[in-house]
């Protein structure tokens, strides 16, 4: 009998910490040696001339989040898995969302009915929007228990924003719990203000959705997460960061040892603002927040993406097709910016895109590339060492990748649920040509081949690298504030 159920043979494997080449012995889904030549396999598959890389893994990503009247966003836990490995993602963190006036139990029992369905490996950041006694007290401990270990809040957003005592809440909670906090941060009176005058001025095409929330709207409610953040002693990472404003509160934070992490996204470089304002209603296909910036913006992400202020390169997909009845053409001409749904796709695209204009470009190095967009997460998330990461133990999650290949994304590449990709168009240098998720090849040149049903449940342990200082785990603990540390 073979001693191993896989070899992969030959690649490049690169660990983030170095490339050598070697070969990977995969046993009951874990990689269980690399040595410099593994024969004794049941399955073999050749990787000469192919980077082997650990498996993507997308710590921010909108799949299936059920809506309050019924129903759920267009893309699936099927669908957003086939798109995941059709880009070299093998495990993601996605939303357990929370209703106001609705506790959170009743929907992770949901949530994970509906993620079992799917074929990635998957964990949850359960939402809280709406923060009472009862959610804060009963609830939240009861899913956290179950190793869901972050929570997520919104500065902005109809009906999900919390303000200053509610965001102060989840984060104290979330420190006596162990958990980290998530936090999209853009000022929601700003945002409303601007709106509110741009729309009065008859300014309601999409390209007023970047116009109403420029760079400073970003900056202020970042400094204002981290220093809520630092007064508890709360470890948080800052979701999407799309400007250097931005980027530079969370650098300076950090420079006086406070947690905070950052995480950008592909489409803060690569869109820009001209995008949101293509001919006809197009722009709408572009819309997110914070809203894609400038080529210059671009150039300064980048470089707090070498700084390691920002570490983590998520997707943010948050799809919405352009056509139909929930889409973002809407009533076309007639709409208005406030209206049209916020977010785009990007899980297939995400990885491509980060190589080509990362690594190809020479902007970042293969190490850098692959700690940004599967370690770090990882380890940040409590997934590793079992995920992001090849090493003896760890699941065998692997993109085998072609570095010279050139690409032209088309929305069919992207194989998820929407009518359409905002990168249709975009040539790349780079692409998985084989997906392996826990041993199975899940893609192989584009084609997913794997069972609705497979993905499994990733819960999570309590934060203890990033662990506030001080606390117990059996007492309240207030930090004390900066001024007397
Ligand atoms: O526009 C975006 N980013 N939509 C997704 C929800 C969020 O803010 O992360
Ligand atoms: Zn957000
Ligand atoms: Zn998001």
């Amino acid at each position: 009998m073979a001693g191993y159920d896989l070899a992969v043979r030959g690649g490049q494997v690169a660990t983030g910490f170095g490339t050598t080449r070697c070969d990977i012995g995969v046993k009951d889904g874990r990689i269980v040696a690399i040595a410099e030549r593994i024969t004794d396999a049941a399955r073999a598959i050749e990787a000469d001339g192919l980077l082997v890389l650990p498996g993507g893994v997308d710590s921010h990503c909108h799949i299936e989040e059920p809506q309050p009247g019924g129903g759920a966003n267009e893309e699936t836990f099927a669908t957003a898995s086939a798109a995941a490995f059709a880009g070299g993602t093998t495990s993601v963190v996605c939303f357990i969302p929370q209703w106001k006036g609705h506790g959170v139990w009743e929907r992770y029992v949901d949530y994970r009915a509906r993620a079992a369905r799917g074929m990635l490996d998957h964990s949850f950041h359960q939402i809280i929007s709406d923060p009472t006694d009862a959610v804060m007290e009963q609830e939240v401990p009861r899913v956290v228990a179950e190793g869901v270990r972050s929570l997520k809040v919104f500065l902005t957003y109809e009906p999900l924003h919390l303000d200053d005592a509610q965001y102060l809440r989840v984060l104290t909670k979330a420190r006596e719990l162990g958990c980290l906090v998530t936090v999209h941060c853009e000022n929601y009176a700003a945002i409303n203000w601007r709106t509110a005058e741009l729309l009065k001025h008859g300014m309601a095409a999409p390209k007023y959705h970047a116009w109403a929330r420029p760079p400073v709207v970003e900056r202020e409610a970042t400094h204002r997460a981290i220093a809520l953040a630092e007064l508890v002693d709360q470890p948080i990472q800052v979701f999407h960061v799309s400007c250097a404003e931005a980027a530079e509160e969370i650098a300076r934070a950090q420079a006086r040892g406070v947690k905070v992490w950052g995480e950008t996204c592909p489409q803060y470089v690569t869109l820009t603002a001209a995008d949101i304002d293509r001919p006809g209603f197009e722009g709408a296909k572009f819309m997110c927040s914070p809203a894609p910036r400038t080529r210059e913006e671009h150039a300064r992400i980048w470089e707090m993406i070498r700084r390691g202020t920002l570490d983590v390169i998520s997707s943010d997909h948050c799809a919405f097709s352009y056509e139909g009845d929930r889409g973002k053409r809407q009533n076309g001409a007639d709409a208005v910016f406030r209206d049209i749904p916020n977010g785009i796709p990007g899980f297939a695209a995400r990885l491509p895109i980060i190589f080509s204009e990362g690594v190809s470009k020479g902007r970042i190095s293969l190490d850098d590339f692959v700690r940004l967009t599967s370690t770090n997460p990882a380890r940040l998330m409590g997934l590793a060492p079992r995920k992001g990461m090849i090493a003896v133990g760890a699941d065998a999650d692997l993109a085998l990748w072609d570095p010279a290949k050139k690409v032209t994304l088309t929305n069919a590449l992207m194989q998820h649920a929407v009518d359409y990709t905002p990168y249709e168009g975009m040539e790349v240098t780079g692409w998985p040509v084989a997906t392996i998720r826990r041993g199975e090849v899940v893609m192989r040149d584009g084609k997913v081949q794997a069972e609705p049903g497979t993905g499994r449940f990733l819960p999570r342990g309590p934060y203890d690298l990033i662990r506030p200082r001080g606390i117990t785990p059996d007492g309240f603990d207030p930090a004390p504030p900066p001024a007397v540390r």
